[in-house]
């Protein structure tokens, strides 16, 4: 799932993984998008500019620990497995985790409805079992391999890669992604665009059971990048409990050498209290923070940031690329390196947002190199791995960035050059550097999407602290 090969690649617990949803949104109806014209021909400019322009830093990272959640998703056809499980439609209700069928039924409607992704645990054991039962008997399911390390996930990992002995469990945790398509209907609800709703009863992830072992092998060798995720699977937690294990997180993240660079991927979480914990005790303690457009639109409103209402009307239209880049810049400023909210003291110098159409990596340029070439990359595989290629070609792929855009409040408008498609400016101290991306129009592998792009930014990264 790492697109990489480092020359020693370490994976203490399980695969990293955030089951991050990658939106694939037609967003052919929406106003502002307007390249029909020669629709090639841009496409065709930035495939070349990348192909040209993207150079690998002088020192990459080359060693790497990754942890900390793993799993087994199951991808079924969310209405099919509905109507095997006997269940009608019914009310379109958002619930932040789920009881019962009832449950699952009402927050899968309200999401088919508006077409956004989305991911909430689901309580109760034996029903949850019941429920993968009659998604391993549909016709049509498809197993992906996520993470490690249960048998059967073991026996999908691939070769040499290291496995931490505590790693390894009896059995795999199974997510369920429940997929729909375009147009298809549930009851009275009509899909606006094809996209997943996501459970899981996992205890393992829920307790973060293997944090400690993660930090143990972090701390074992002279790891250079530490990447690890699985925050969101907390989000189930009682709050006292949640409280807990962030305290234990964030000390046991004091521990790590300030020699190894840490990168945390957010998830999809609901708790918006959770969340604010998270931005306030957990971005300190980090160097490196991956995220996508709901997650950091999120963060903004649990902390009082700016265009926290982004997504309240608009319920799944791309957001503008200057209301993004006013969060990341708030977000630096609030939790970053030299910040008042760090208190002097936060490690954090580096956000790669992604979202489907675009991508902006923010960065403290004294403490981060190549940062171009880094933000063109994680913007190329995205459409390479959605479309499941080797090379990009440009009839495949759609460019779908407003024809006109500002690049922060108070900019001037401006268009997109195919020729120069890396945009690069400085707001009060810090380095932002866009790219557009190249969307696949007819994806086949999208699960997973979010952590290639990440972690192909990171490999085409420079910590200037190594
Ligand atoms: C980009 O590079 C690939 C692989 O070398 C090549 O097949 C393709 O023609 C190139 N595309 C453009 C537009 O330069």
């Amino acid at each position: 799932m790492i697109p990489i090969s480092p020359t020693s690649v370490a994976v203490a617990i399980c695969f990293g993984v955030v089951s991050i949803l990658f939106y694939n949104l037609d967003l052919d109806d929406l106003q502002g998008v307007d390249l029909e014209q020669n629709a090639e021909e841009p496409v065709v400019g930035i495939i070349s500019y990348w192909n040209n322009s993207i150079s690998s830093p002088q020192r990459p990272f080359k060693k790497l620990v990754i942890g900390i959640n793993s799993c087994l998703d199951i991808i079924v056809p969310g209405v099919a497995l509905l109507k095997a499980l006997n269940i009608p439609p019914g009310n379109k209700k958002n619930h932040e985790s789920l009881a019962d069928l009832n449950q699952l039924q009402e927050t899968f409607a309200q999401f088919l409805a508006r077409g956004s992704a989305a991911e909430r645990p689901f309580l109760n054991k034996a029903l949850y079992q019941d429920i993968i039962k009659a998604a391993e008997s549909l016709d049509q399911k498809e197993i992906h391999f996520v993470g490690a390390v249960g048998p059967k996930l073991r026996a999908l990992m691939p070769k040499g890669i290291e496995l931490d002995p505590a790693c390894m469990v009896a059995q795999d945790e199974v997510h369920l992604i429940m997929e729909y398509q375009i147009g298809e209907t549930w009851g009275n609800s009509r899909a606006p665009v094809a996209n997943r709703f996501v459970t899981s009863f996992d205890e393992t992830n829920l307790h973060m059971i293997m944090l400690e072992p993660f930090i143990k092998v972090v701390n074992s060798a002279d790891f250079d990048l530490m990447v690890f995720s699985g925050l969101h699977m907390m989000d189930a937690l009682p709050p006292h409990l949640f409280e807990q294990r962030l305290e234990q997180l964030v000390i046991l993240l004091r521990d790590v050498p300030t020699s190894t660079v840490s990168h945390l991927e957010l998830a999809s979480m609901a708790n918006r209290d959770f969340v604010k914990q998270i931005a306030e005790k957990v971005l300190p303690s980090i160097n490196s923070l991956g995220l996508n457009e709901q997650e950091l639109v999120y963060v903004s409103k649990s902390c009082g940031g700016p265009h926290a209402d982004l997504f309240d009307h608009e319920s799944h239209g791309q957001p503008d690329i200057h209301k993004i880049s006013d969060i990341l810049l708030w977000l630096m400023k609030t939790f970053g390196a030299g910040s008042a909210g760090g208190k002097g003291e936060s490690r954090l110098s580096r956000i790669h947002f992604h979202s489907l159409t675009y991508h902006i990596i923010a960065v403290v340029e004294s403490d981060w190199s190549n940062t171009e070439g880094a933000v063109a990359a994680g913007a190329q595989i995205a459409g390479l791995q959605a479309c499941d290629i080797p090379y990009l070609k440009a009839e495949l792929l759609d460019l779908k960035i407003p024809a006109k855009f500002r690049l922060f409040t108070g900019d001037a408008e401006r268009e997109l050059d195919p020729h120069s498609p890396v945009l690069t400016w400085r707001q009060e101290g810090f380095l932002f550097v866009m790219s557009p991306v190249l969307v696949c129009k007819k994806p086949v592998k999208t699960v997973g999407l979010g952590d290639a792009i990440s972690a192909t930014g990171l490999m085409f990264s420079q910590s200037n602290s190594l």
